[in-house]
């Protein structure tokens, strides 16, 4: 009301009417419109819900009712200084309930009740990072050597690139569990000093730039990479529920132009992988225009490449962890974010 009197005196009258009478028919409004808007239904925008639903036909109102809960806190311990188990007995010390979960994510604690960091034991000396469970399927992905994996394990030394690196959780997590030349690489410089700044907390070491990643002539050595990491930028649709504003800050042509950006992230950085050589794309969207759909045209143009196991997008709902990503199969480890991961191989022959 104030700020109504403030810009538009001449309507005070008629917006205190306004809100009252929806004081005094709150009880009744609510759930009318609740039935008839999809909008307030689902507390997203209309085009996000129809995409969704057009992505995801049998599950469309699942995804949207988990993007309104709050994701739970996921820990990443580092490998170099103790196990998951480990670390849980020192939550445990600290008076914080968690426990492991997942065998392909073996680092990874669930917290029962978030915290704050400050909270965490060792979190200052680098024992522990937070890292949802989807997000941590990117490292061990992309080393390979896992088993059931059709890759060997990325050699000590292998060059690899982070090519969307900031603030760096992917990269901090392909250090702590491999000695690789890691160049990490981010268009923002603001967000790449993140980087910098976890590498120094985890005690790892990592080369990093400010620069566009698909502008190769600008910073690229003419060395190939043995192995790429694209988290490419994206709608973050997979994310909602950590990020509640994305919903609404976005516009339905941000997809198409997002999209457009990831192919020629794609279309850049693919030629600097040596023959032989891995490529590891992920978004945290659960669009198919940026996950499934992108690779499927990606590998209509590239005969040279493969994908190894199918590409699969993770869906942040308690019964959907496994996708072709392969995560955890624990009931206790509730979801992991909304993620898609595609692994292509380049042909040696190539
Ligand atoms: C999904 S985030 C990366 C998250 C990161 N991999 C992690 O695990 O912490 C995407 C990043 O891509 C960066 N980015 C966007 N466009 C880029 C480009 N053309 N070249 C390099 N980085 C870019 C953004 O600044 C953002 O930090």
């Amino acid at each position: 009301m104030a700020c109504a009197r403030r810009r538009t005196p001449a309507s005070a009258g008629f917006v205190n009417a306004v809100l009252r009478r929806f004081l005094r028919e709150r009880e009744a409004l609510v759930p009318a419109l609740r039935q008839e808007v999809p909008a307030a239904r689902h507390q997203h925008p209309r085009w996000w819900i129809d995409q969704v639903r057009r992505d995801w036909p049998d599950r469309w109102e699942a995804l949207l009712d988990a993007a309104n809960q709050p994701g739970p806190m996921m820990l990443r311990v580092h490998a170099r200084h103790g196990s998951a188990e480990s670390y849980v007995a020192a939550l445990a010390e600290a008076g914080l309930q968690a426990h492991a979960v997942g065998a392909r994510t073996p680092q990874a604690v669930l917290l029962e009740t978030p915290a704050p960091v400050q909270a965490l034991p060792g979190f200052a000396d680098g024992r522990v990072s937070v890292q949802d469970l989807s997000a941590q399927l990117a490292a061990p992905l992309l080393l390979g050597g896992l088993p059931g994996s059709e890759l060997p394990a990325l050699p000590a030394g292998a060059r690899v690139l982070d090519a969307c690196a900031a603030p760096g959780g992917k990269t901090a997590h392909l250090l702590e569990l491999a000695d690789l030349d890691v160049l990490a690489l981010d268009a923002d410089a603001s967000r790449l000093k993140r980087v910098d700044e976890t590498l120094a907390r985890l005690g790892l070491q990592g080369r990093t730039l400010a620069a566009d990643a698909r502008d190769t002539a600008a910073w690229w050595d003419g060395q190939p990479f043995d192995a790429i990491l694209l988290d490419a930028p994206c709608s973050a649709s997979g994310i909602v529920r950590r990020h509640p504003d994305v919903r609404w800050l976005r516009r339905a042509s941000d997809i198409t132009e997002l999209a457009r950006t990831q192919t020629g992230l794609l279309e850049a950085l693919w030629p600097l992988l040596k023959p032989g050589g891995r490529l590891l794309y992920a978004t945290c969207s659960i669009f198919r225009a940026e996950g499934a759909g992108q690779i499927s045209s990606f590998l209509q143009r590239h005969p040279e490449a493969r994908a190894l196991r199918a590409p699969g997008h993770l869906l942040p709902l308690p019964d959907n962890r496994a996708e072709a990503a392969g995560a955890t199969s624990s009931p206790a480890a509730g979801s992991g974010d909304g993620f898609f991961y595609a692994l292509l191989h380049k042909s040696p022959a190539s």
